[in-house]
């Protein structure tokens, strides 16, 4: 089984990767497996609601949306880890996931998820708030932690030393490590998914 993470900061090695890097290690001790995806610093498309989204992903095809959501489908599992610009996730991860979920949310179904904020001081909570809004239109469950999974620094590294941040990110692998290996006992016992109605979408004048 393996974890898709994704580093919503143009910085490689900054305290995003730090935490995320905290959470892969974890994994790997539960025996799962993990990558990191940077979503790097070249510019990122927004969507344009043009709606030719087809069963590649995204139309635009000049950014890493499409590669992203290919190593999605193979994926059990999920993190999103963004560091906080002006108390929100960064305009990168959020134009790279509308495009992800909009073009491919069926892929994410059932796989269960978590998100993670990186701050030097504020904005966190709003920032995983928001990230989180992602797995509930998705049918995904959410593994928590014993804080909300955010951390502090400033500095590429400074969120190493936040010890009650790293711990939350190691327990959050441990509860993410645990669901994936309860879904897959259940899918060998013959649990099946949940049959999802479709239909009814309506909007406030029809
Ligand atoms: C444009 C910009 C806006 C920022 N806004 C905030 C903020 O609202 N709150 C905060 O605590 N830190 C803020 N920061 C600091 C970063 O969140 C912090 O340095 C974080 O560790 C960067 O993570 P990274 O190394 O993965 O890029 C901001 C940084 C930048 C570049």
């Amino acid at each position: 089984m393996k974890v898709l993470m994704l580093n919503g900061s143009a910085k490689k090695e900054g305290n995003t990767y730090q935490s995320l890097l905290e959470v892969g290690k974890e994994l790997e001790r539960q025996g799962i497996e993990y990558e990191i995806f940077q979503i790097g610093s070249q510019p990122v498309r927004d969507c344009i609601g043009c709606g030719q989204c087809n069963e590649n992903g995204c139309v635009f095809a000049d950014d890493k949306v499409n590669e992203f959501v290919a190593k999605a489908k193979e994926a059990d599992g999920f993190v999103f880890g963004t560091p906080v610009y002006y108390a929100h996730p960064s305009g990168r991860i959020l134009s790279f996931l509308d495009r992800v979920f909009y073009s491919s949310g069926r892929a994410f179904a059932f796989k269960p998820a978590a998100s993670v904020a990186v701050a030097r001081r504020g904005g966190c909570s709003a920032s995983f708030d928001v990230l989180n809004k992602y797995y509930g239109i998705c049918q995904m469950p959410v593994a928590g932690s014993t804080y909300w999974n955010m951390v502090h620094g400033c500095e590429p590294g400074e969120v190493k030393m936040d010890a009650e941040g790293m711990q939350t990110m190691r327990n959050l692998a441990k509860n993410l490590a645990w669901m994936m290996k309860c879904f897959e006992a259940g899918k060998v016992a013959g649990v099946s998914l949940p049959e999802t109605e479709r239909g009814n979408q309506t909007n406030f004048i029809r």
